[in-house]
């Protein structure tokens, strides 16, 4: 079912026949009370403009992941996605979604060096996108960064447990938290973006007990994947739920298998074509009358 209609000459989902206005931060922040969060809060990542506008009625938070070096580039890993990839994808989403709160990630390279470049890169996605909040992965070696950007107008989600951006230094993208130092860190970590004030934090690939504890004991909502039910709210890979890899993680519920289906689509495509069954009647253009 969808809840808007899409204005025909620009294929915005906006303006929204919906009365209402975009989750903000401060209502993400409100869905955790006294330690608990009533209805979990629904994440999808989203590339695409049109992508947006079908996940947008039913999500509180859109996030324009660096994923999308993989899912849409064909990349190895996250490492080469770059910033105009970063700017181009988050506009887009902006442009696609009326309800939910759009925040995109920032891109390996961009944030790292220093507080100052951080702020330089999160206003130049911020003014270039028109997305709410950015993403950025480390725990206590960025809680400064965090602070930094915060205290200047940048409402940031932290991102810790597995943190694909640092896959080189990881060796891989196995569960975090396996031996009781690696869930100390995880927990510090934490603990430290949620002290500098993100507003959330991501927590991925880690082991379940670890996820709970980390979403009891901080206070900002912790958004897990391949983490916990336990969790203050939930994401994946869009292309992953929706079954467009034949392989997907094993944390990953697929909840339709999209590729078969376009291949199916694709093929019948192919095949009407080749024996000319289409176009028809109906789909060419002939003199009226
Ligand atoms: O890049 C991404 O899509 C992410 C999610 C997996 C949380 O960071």
């Amino acid at each position: 079912m969808s809840t808007f209609t899409l204005d025909t000459s620009t294929s915005r989902a906006t303006p929204s026949p919906v009365p209402g206005k975009r989750t903000t931060v401060p209502a993400i922040l409100a869905r955790k009370a006294n330690g608990t969060t009533a209805e979990p809060i629904v994440m999808l990542t989203a590339y695409t403009m049109r992508m947006a506008q079908l996940l947008d009625p039913h999500c509180d938070m859109l996030l324009v992941g660096d994923s999308l070096g993989q899912v849409i580039y064909g990349l190895p890993s996250t490492i080469p996605v770059t910033m105009d990839m970063m700017c181009a994808h988050g506009a887009a989403v902006v442009r696609g979604s009326w309800h939910a709160l759009v925040a995109v990630d920032m891109p390996f390279g961009s944030y790292e060096g220093s507080p100052e470049q951080a702020f330089d890169s999160a206003a130049d996605i911020m003014k270039e996108t028109g997305c709410a909040a950015v993403k950025l992965e480390g725990g206590e070696v960025m809680a400064p960064t965090i602070r930094f950007l915060v205290e200047r107008g940048v409402p940031v989600i932290g991102h810790v447990g597995l943190t694909p951006q640092a896959v080189n230094v990881l060796g891989g993208y196995g569960a975090r938290g396996k031996s009781a130092d690696e869930a100390k860190k995880i927990l510090a970590d934490a603990k430290a973006v949620a002290d500098a004030g993100a507003f959330c934090i991501v927590v991925e690939g880690v082991m379940e007990e670890i996820a709970t504890k980390v979403a009891q004991t901080v206070a900002p909502p912790v958004i897990g994947i391949g983490a916990s039910a336990e969790c203050d709210g939930q994401v994946l890979v869009t292309d992953d739920m929706l079954g467009m890899f034949e392989r997907t993680p094993r944390f990953v519920k697929r909840y339709d298998d999209l590729a078969s289906r376009i291949g199916e689509a694709a093929a019948t495509y192919a095949a009407e074509v080749r024996d000319r069954r289409f176009p028809t009647a109906d789909q060419t253009y002939r003199p009226k009358g």
